[in-house]
């Protein structure tokens, strides 16, 4: 089974999660477009959606769902989104979409965050996919020095723009043993918008698409 199997799979069980009447924190890449496409189905009985990113925004909108805007929003009962890895303690890295920054506030604001992913996402350590970060364009270079100092290999993403009008760094070669103190060391730095890590805000459940089907994990007050 190919892995847009397995990604529509966990995206259509998020449904079972919307409830009537609300406004659904939505992220963004190609699960949550998956995503979209299924919560079209039910778009008469919730009241619409915040978007993480202008692509998103633009299928919600195509898909005749509602968009309000972030700025105007403290709270959010759910928020569902993918990642690019998740380890078991629910932590992710985000940002290959570079729309970290828009989907990182949502989680923050978030009642219930659920991480929508295949199986091929589910990881011990992270040490494969590149960290992103978004930086400020004037602290490239003052950055890529911090983050060499750290051990990890920097590298500007090209042609990328993030919808903050920023940059993105996707630093190689790092083994993350401590998430959570990485994620506030990085994003301590001048000029860092933010970190694709989310440890300290993980998820609250996760949606695993998988051959045998949706293998789900809750945070125990879920
Ligand atoms: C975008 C993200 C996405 O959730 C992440 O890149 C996963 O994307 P996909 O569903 O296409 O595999 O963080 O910034």
């Amino acid at each position: 089974m190919n892995l847009d199997k397995l990604k529509k799979k966990a995206a259509w069980a998020a449904l079972d999660y919307i409830l009537p009447g609300t406004i659904i924190g939505v992220g963004t890449g190609t699960t949550v477009s998956f995503f979209i496409e299924a919560l079209s189905t039910i778009k008469k009985i919730i009241y619409g959606a915040v978007s993480s990113s202008n692509n998103s925004t633009l299928l919600l909108k195509k898909n005749g769902i509602q968009v309000f805007n972030l700025q105007n929003f403290s709270s959010l009962p759910i928020y569902i989104d993918s990642a690019d890895e998740i380890n078991h303690q629910m932590q992710m890295i985000k940002g290959g979409g570079a729309a970290l920054t828009r989907e990182k506030i949502i989680a923050a604001i978030a009642k219930k965050f659920i991480c929508i992913v295949d199986e091929s996402k589910i990881v011990d350590v992270f040490s494969n996919f590149p960290l992103p970060i978004e930086v400020i364009p004037k602290a490239l270079s003052y950055i890529s020095k911090e983050i060499i100092k750290i051990g990890g290999q920097p590298k500007y993403r090209k042609n990328i723009i993030t919808d903050n009008g920023n940059i993105i760094i996707d630093v190689y070669n790092l083994h993350i043993k401590d998430p959570v103190f990485l994620e506030k060391k990085i994003n301590s730095l001048p000029g860092v918008v933010t970190v694709g890590l989310f440890a300290s805000r993980s998820a609250d459940i996760v949606l695993i698409g998988t051959r045998k089907g949706v293998k789900v994990i809750k945070k125990n007050k879920f």
